[in-house]
């Protein structure tokens, strides 16, 4: 008998950036909504429409909570997994022009699994 290996399922995305917009009411841990998350989503948005044509293939949604909440807001581009975080929201037009647009990574945002929480 042959075993046959599964083909790879392909990504219907070429990149898919999903941002944590998550809010919630404990003031404690509020999560990325109040930390400018739904604003880096806008920019991301903003920076995909400018960018036409070459976009196609890109998709940026919100998401809720990541799980890596203390480190916000965060997201991460699929279907290789790399995380970002943003210090203001402006960072996410770096990570759709570098990572999205230019197939490279935006390593100064880069968020490792390493990286301890603040
Ligand atoms: S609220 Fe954004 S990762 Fe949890």
């Amino acid at each position: 008998m042959t075993r046959q290996t599964p083909e790879k399922p392909r990504g219907f995305y070429r990149h898919h950036l999903m941002i944590c917009t998550n809010r919630r009411d404990n003031p404690a841990r509020p999560g990325c909504g109040a930390m400018q998350g739904e604003e880096a989503f806008q920019k991301a948005k903003a920076a995909l429409r400018a960018a036409g044509p070459q976009a196609q293939g890109v998709q940026v949604s919100r998401t809720g909570c990541l799980g890596r909440c203390e480190l916000g807001p965060v997201a991460v581009v699929y279907p290789d997994g790399t995380w970002y975080r943003c210090i203001n929201p402006e960072d996410m037009i770096t990570v759709v022009e570098q990572h999205l647009l230019e197939d490279r990574l935006a390593t100064t945002l880069r968020l490792t699994d390493d990286m301890p929480d603040p």
